[in-house]
């Protein structure tokens, strides 16, 4: 599902260099829950975006389902990252001026898919937000807005999630109905990698890995 290897991204600041990949490698496969634990300026990030096809690294490489992401034109490059990947992020980023069921068909509102009004609402269902589906953002308790970006995250179907700290902005309550949401797909094939700094939620995933300095933590 997702090959990463030996990945490396620098960034240049004033006066130094910040390693913010260091040669980092691992494999995902279908149905695999990987939480990535580690300080804040670790590198986290800068990994969830180079796996989503967002920012291209410096050396190593990354496939998806056997593709090169950055081999690709930039135009293909957007167009792998609708068919194969759903982002969930800390700050949602639901569009403010539509509703729930807008926000939520979104990222197909393109494509004028007749099938996906039916799945947008089946997912509102899933995550108990079907009688917010008029209410814009704004309107929402922090949870729904999760909610709701996870379900717009779904509605076509990614193999692969990636998620920077999901539940960083939910009571425990909430984070748990996130997790589970997660579980639950991991379960029926769905890679995902989430980057989480709460070890309890990270130890609800098939398996963790912590980053430091740009690099795995080795333990011990
Ligand atoms: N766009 C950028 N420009 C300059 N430095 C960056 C940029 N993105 C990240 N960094 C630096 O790279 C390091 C890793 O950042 P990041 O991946 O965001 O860490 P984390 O998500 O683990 O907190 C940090 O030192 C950060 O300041
Ligand atoms: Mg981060």
């Amino acid at each position: 599902m997702l090959a990463v290897r030996d990945l490396t991204k620098r960034f240049r600041g004033p006066n130094n260099e910040v390693r913010a990949l260091d040669g980092v490698s691992f494999d995902l496969a279908p149905g695999d829950f990987l939480a990535i634990q580690g300080t804040s300026g670790s590198g986290k990030t800068t990994l969830l975006l180079a796996c989503g096809a967002l920012q291209r690294p410096d050396g190593g490489s990354i496939s998806i389902e056997g593709q090169n992401p950055y081999a690709l034109s930039a135009e293909e490059r957007t167009r792998f990252r609708a068919r194969h990947i759903g982002f969930v992020f800390q700050q949602f980023h639901l569009i403010p001026y539509l509703t729930v069921l807008e926000n939520v068909l979104s990222p197909l509102l393109a494509l004028d898919d007749a099938g996906a009004k039916a799945r947008a609402l089946e997912l509102l269902q899933r995550f108990r937000i079907q009688d917010r589906a008029d209410h814009l953002p704004a309107h929402l308790s922090t949870g729904e807005r999760q909610r709701t970006a996870l379900a717009r995250a779904l509605l076509h179907r990614p193999k692969l999630i990636l998620a920077d700290e999901p539940t960083g902005n939910l009571d425990a309550q909430n984070a748990d109905a996130v997790i589970d949401g997660l579980r639950e797909l991991a379960a029926q094939g769905t890679a995902i990698l989430m980057v989480t700094h709460d070890n309890r939620l990270a130890a609800r995933a098939g398996r963790t890995l912590a980053m430091e300095r740009g690099k795995w933590k080795v333990a011990g």
